[in-house]
């Protein structure tokens, strides 16, 4: 492979910085030590609280002459210090201008929303990327941009009221984007916008390593060279090392890769990268598949889902991971890439066991394939103790083709009912030639019950689970009842 360099490039507060980072150090590791920035605060280490939310931004690409810039709120504990290369990193000490306050910070303050003023850092940096990534932030935007903070000092009314005065003062144009923008930015932007492609980033220290390749060429050669494991948004790699020591040295990065993070939407299918953040996926999908943006927002954190790619949540193979149920009943296809040129698996017959999954040790998910009908009914439904920040104790997918009431073609499946997540061939099949009532919905319970025997665990029964499997059921049909406007 061509040359290489061991040193990222970032910009900070308006900084350049270049520096050597350890392989596996997390962003937060960086502030808090060499960088001696501790403003950004460490709660959980584990994205579960948001106290280490910074911005992050950086340059996408428009067109061939044009450039954009997105800013996005990220866990800091979460995100590899490596991967800032080539981006600006921008944490709480970078707002203030000498004893000015910015202005969330000082809407912060009006509305007594900050008590120990633990969590404060994180709940200013999540109002920022709202603010800068969205020209029209509504209601609902303002509470899924801070559904990942926590605070235990339970301020939560003052901090939801310091968000919509300011949301008020925004649309109402009382607050203007250069109070907002710090004013460093512009010259940012301007910098990142012309940089030309540099070397590939390839850090070692001891047995670690970090690699971030741009091209599929490129990955291919570091794969064959070495035992890796890939990295995404590494939401789950990341606490796998932290926080349950895995052994993992060599990591290669894939979000680098030119095209891997572009979602295309085609007249009869929805084309994901392999490398497409859950965020960038729920906003591209919207207008085409609705519920597949609406089961995204019911995963993890806004924090969480701007780096956790699609990808990612299916190769970790997670038997309740929540895009997976889903994914299954609307029919998606892998495509991976390896060393014997590329390949295409029925996501039905990618899980072959607990966390095993049809993916050679030099493959990759390149693309996602969802074929697109809009005749189709779908409906994913998911069982948490919470709304936010909690996984799925059961969740489930349908999709459906009707024909009136009577079903022509059925896909049903399941999330933490068996080892892997579970397309319910015979609970689809029991579901053909009916008429989708009541009736039906009980007859394929029964099936279900038959065919699915969840075992208990800490966050249910084996009882617990199977009420939900027909909670579920149930569930699914009332939602078809509303979109269709059916007398029941
Ligand atoms: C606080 C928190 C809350 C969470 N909540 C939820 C939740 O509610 N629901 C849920 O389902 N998940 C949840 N997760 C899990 C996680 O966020 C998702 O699984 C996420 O989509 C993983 O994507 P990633 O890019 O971060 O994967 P990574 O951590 O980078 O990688 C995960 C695995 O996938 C492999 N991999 C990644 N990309 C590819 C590729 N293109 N080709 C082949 N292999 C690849 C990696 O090698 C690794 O084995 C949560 C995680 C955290 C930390
Ligand atoms: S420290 Fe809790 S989310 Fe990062
Ligand atoms: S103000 Fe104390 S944690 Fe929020």
């Amino acid at each position: 492979m061509e040359a290489t360099r061991q040193a990222i490039e970032f910009f900070l507060n308006g900084k350049p910085r270049q520096m050597e980072v350890s392989p596996h150090s997390t962003v937060l590791e960086l502030l808090r030590g060499p960088l001696a920035l501790p403003g950004t605060k460490e709660g959980c280490a584990e994205g579960d609280c948001g106290a280490c939310t910074v911005v992050i931004g950086e340059k996408k690409k428009k067109n061939e002459s044009e450039n954009i810039f997105s800013y996005r709120a990220v866990t800091s504990c979460l995100m590899l210090a490596p991967q800032l290369d080539g981006k600006h990193l921008l944490t709480i000490e970078g707002l203030a201008e000498g004893e000015h306050l910015h202005p969330i910070q000082q809407a912060i303050l009006d509305d007594h929303a900050t008590q120990c003023g633990f969590c404060t850092p994180g709940v200013v940096m999540s109002l920022l990327a709202l603010f800068l990534d969205n020209p029209q932030p509504s209601q609902e935007d303002l509470l899924a941009a801070l559904e990942g903070n926590l605070c235990r000092c339970t301020g939560y009314v003052a901090i939801k009221s310091a968000g919509e005065h300011l949301r008020t003062d925004w649309l109402l144009e009382k607050i203007k984007a250069k109070d907002l923008r710090p004013a460093y930015l512009e010259e940012v932007e301007k910098i990142l916008g012309a940089e030309k492609e540099k070397k590939v980033l390839s850090i070692r220290e001891g047995e670690k390593s970090f690699h971030a390749p741009r091209t599929a060429a490129q990955l291919r050669h570091l794969l064959s060279i070495s035992d890796s494991k890939l990295l995404n948004g590494g939401t789950d790699i990341t606490v796998a090392i932290k926080k349950h020591g895995a052994p993992i040295r060599n990591l290669i990065d894939l979000t680098s890769i030119e095209g891997m993070s572009e979602v295309r939407i085609g007249c009869e299918e929805v084309v994901i990268g392999g490398a497409a953040t859950l965020r960038k996926v729920a906003r591209e999908v919207e207008g085409v598949l609705p519920v597949l943006s609406e089961a995204i927002g019911k995963m993890a954190s806004h924090q969480v889902r701007t780096l956790g790619t699609l990808a990612g949540n299916l190769a970790n193979a997670s038997p309740i991971s929540d895009t997976a149920p889903l994914l299954l009943a609307l029919g998606a296809v892998l495509h991976l890439e390896g060393p014997d040129g590329s390949r295409k698996v029925p996501l039905s017959e990618f899980y072959r066991g607990y966390k095993q999954i049809d993916l050679g040790k030099e493959e990759w998910i390149s693309e996602i394939r969802l074929p697109l009908s809009g005749e189709k009914f779908h409906h994913f439904e998911k069982v948490s103790k919470r709304r936010a920040l909690d996984i799925a104790t059961v969740n489930g997918a349908i999709s459906l083709t009707l024909d009136d009431r009577r079903i022509l073609a059925a896909k049903v499946a399941f999330g933490g009912v068996a080892a892997v997540p579970f397309l319910a061939e015979k609970t689809s099949a029991s579901l053909l030639g009916r008429e989708w009532n009541l009736e039906t919905v009980e007859f394929a319970s029964t099936v279900a019950l038959e065919e699915m025997r969840p075992i208990g665990d800490v966050r249910g029964s084996s009882t617990y689970r199977k009420d939900l499997i027909e909670g579920i059921l149930i569930k699914h049909f009332l939602a078809c009842v509303e979109e269709k406007g059916w007398e029941q």
